[in-house]
């Protein structure tokens, strides 16, 4: 029988053989995934993995410091880029769905393609793809998972991707991937995270994308979570997150006619994100949630929860 234990001893010692003293880059999200398959690679290959971090600008409130801090002390040689203003720049003025998505995809290449040309003489790519990624990116309704393959058509194939590819988590589903990561030893609350999409907010601000928008659904989405977790919810719902709409509504603030903008918020329950259910929230926590959000965050008047299921709905809004 498979226990996680003994896939951590077979797969350190396969790619120690398969590695050698060769050097490795991995590309990390703060995701489950990429970050138990960055320790599993130390674990057998130590400082020749080199880790790449990347700040789209596009991440949670304080995301970015916080993942990074939280890698580092687990000993993983990792380099954080902040790479915020490239991607907003490219993404000024864009509205278009699809779009967004192709920029962020050709943005992050580049600027992983720099970065890799900084470990000198590397050899391998390793990605913390697992098995239900290898079978949708077969099938034939095409998954959203962005892993760095999805994107080499973006003409001539960046030098990064020449390099020998190592997947240690191909055969694993993510119940098996996360049981891995505790016998690994990773903190139980980066194992419990939430699903988060590569491209980040700008698939949760409709339309197009601003600093100052991206700083408004930060404020929203860390009320929402922070709120989750405070009540004992976050655990019980399998993704939740806000959307910033391109809707004003009219309110009143004191004495003041307000008009400014509305947020929804989403949680569904699902197991592989393929169907999911709107979660029944209590209503006390809805409520608190809904105050706390327009009265704490400036240009928020309003705010609406999403209760559609996917299919028809999709889990982001975009
Ligand atoms: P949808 O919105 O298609 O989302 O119901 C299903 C799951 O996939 C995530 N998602 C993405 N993840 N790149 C990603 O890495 C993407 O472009 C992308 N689009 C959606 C979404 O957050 C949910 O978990």
């Amino acid at each position: 029988t498979w226990t996680p234990d003994a896939f951590v001893d077979k797969t350190v010692a396969e790619l120690k053989e398969k590695i050698g003293d060769e050097k490795v880059i991995l590309g990390l999200s703060g995701g489950v995934d990429s970050s138990v398959a960055a320790v599993l690679l130390h674990k057998a290959i130590g400082k020749n993995l080199h880790c790449i971090f990347v700040n789209n600008g596009l991440l949670r409130k304080n995301e970015f410091s916080d993942v990074l801090r939280q890698y580092e002390g687990m000993g993983l040689n990792v380099k954080g880029v902040d790479a915020s203003a490239r991607f907003l720049d490219d993404l000024a003025g864009e509205s278009d769905p699809e779009t967004k998505r192709k920029t962020i995809g050709r943005v992050f290449i580049e600027v992983f393609d720099d970065e890799s040309h900084l470990v000198e003489n590397a050899k391998w790519l390793a990605q913390g793809t697992i098995y239900p990624d290898v079978i949708e990116s077969v099938s034939a309704t095409g998954g959203p998972s962005q892993t760095i393959k999805s994107h080499h058509n973006v003409g001539g194939l960046p030098d990064f991707m020449k390099l020998k590819v190592v997947e240690p988590l191909k055969m694993l589903f993510k119940d098996e991937v996360r049981r891995v990561g505790a016998s690994l030893g990773i903190d139980k609350a980066l194992l419990g995270r939430h699903p988060f999409p590569g491209p980040g907010l700008a698939i949760r601000i409709l339309g197009d994308i601003t600093p100052e928008k991206v700083a408004i659904l930060q404020e929203v989405d860390a009320i929402f979570i922070d709120g989750l977790k405070k009540w004992g919810l976050y655990d019980k719902v399998w993704q939740a997150g806000a959307m910033l709409l391109p809707v004003n509504s009219v309110g009143v603030m004191g004495d003041e006619r307000t008009y400014e903008k509305c947020v929804a918020l989403r949680a569904v329950e699902s197991t592989d994100g393929m169907t999911a259910d709107w979660v029944n929230l209590p209503y006390e926590f809805l409520q608190k949630t809904s105050n706390d959000i327009i009265n704490k965050v400036p240009g928020v008047n309003r705010v609406v929860y999403d209760i559609s299921s996917k299919p028809p709905a999709t889990i982001e809004w975009e």
